[in-house]
């Protein structure tokens, strides 16, 4: 990956700006930075490394050069947009991302909500969204994204969250990281016009993992509860049935999930 192969192989898409670093902190920070500068709709800023990349509640992302695919996209938010809709974009990447890997590899992504692709029940792609604010105005979306791509982009020494996988384990060839990252950029493009319809939201569901499966849900300060996870609501909230026969409808917030097995 490369700054003359990503402006070539993206040419055709109505991209913003677009910049390529070999290393960078965070390319959700530089968006940050973008979207404070006024930046335009659609910038994408790509990564080879990453030395302070991060993850979903304050997690480390290790990106090692030449291993994965990292990204961030800077949006502008609808103008009617509420704050409480934020999370449908953590599902837009998730879909994106998924329709990319069945589209190139014919693959079967699952999303482990709210925001993890997992191939084989492993993770592979982890969604960092982020809203920028400057004062009360919603000055845009970021959007961050990184995808295991070769076997050296799972740390080794590091303590896991969940376990992990890349994607040329899974096809077994060799995965071009701008191919990829234009596939899911063209992927965005016609979900978020969506964004707000049954069908966005059916696309997400279909994707779902453990669906009628036996999960536990982990709370920030890492209580656990177990569950059965039933779908997606239309506002992108995760229904689940308790023991009791409860239902309880969860906002993305801290919440993660476990399958059941691991509790
Ligand atoms: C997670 O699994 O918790 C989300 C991981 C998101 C990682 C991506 S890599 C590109 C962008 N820059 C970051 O610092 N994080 C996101």
């Amino acid at each position: 990956m490369n700054k003359t192969k990503l402006t070539k192989t993206l040419k055709n898409l109505p991209i913003g700006n677009i910049a390529f670093f070999k290393t960078i902190g965070s390319t959700n920070d530089l968006a940050a930075e973008w979207a404070d500068q006024g930046a335009p709709d659609f910038s994408v800023i790509a990564a080879d490394e990453q030395t302070k990349g991060r993850g979903r509640t304050g997690r480390k992302w290790y990106t090692f050069p030449g291993s994965a695919l990292a990204f961030s996209v800077l949006l502008h938010p609808p103008s009617d947009m509420k704050s409480e809709q934020i999370h449908l974009f953590t599902g837009l990447g998730s879909v994106a991302v998924c329709a990319a890997l069945e589209s190139l590899y014919q693959l079967h992504p699952e999303i482990k909500w709210p925001n993890d692709i997992l191939l084989d029940r492993k993770k592979v792609c982890g969604v960092l969204t982020e809203a920028h604010w400057i004062g009360d105005k919603l000055q845009g979306i970021i959007l961050g994204i990184g995808i295991n791509v070769t076997n050296r982009s799972i740390p080794l020494n590091q303590e896991l969250a969940y376990p992990a996988v890349c994607i040329e384990d899974i096809v077994g060839s060799q995965v071009d990281r701008t191919i990829l990252l234009k596939s899911i950029l063209e992927q965005i493009i016609p979900w978020r016009k969506k964004i707000n319809t049954l069908e966005f939201i059916q696309a997400w569901n279909h994707r779902l993992a453990f669906k009628d499966e036996g999960i536990s849900l982990v709370s920030p300060n890492n209580v656990t509860q177990p569950a059965k996870l039933l779908h997606l609501e239309s506002d992108g909230g995760l229904t689940v049935e308790f023991s009791d026969g409860q239902q309880q409808t969860i906002k993305a917030g801290g919440i993660h999930l476990r399958q059941a097995i691991d509790s």
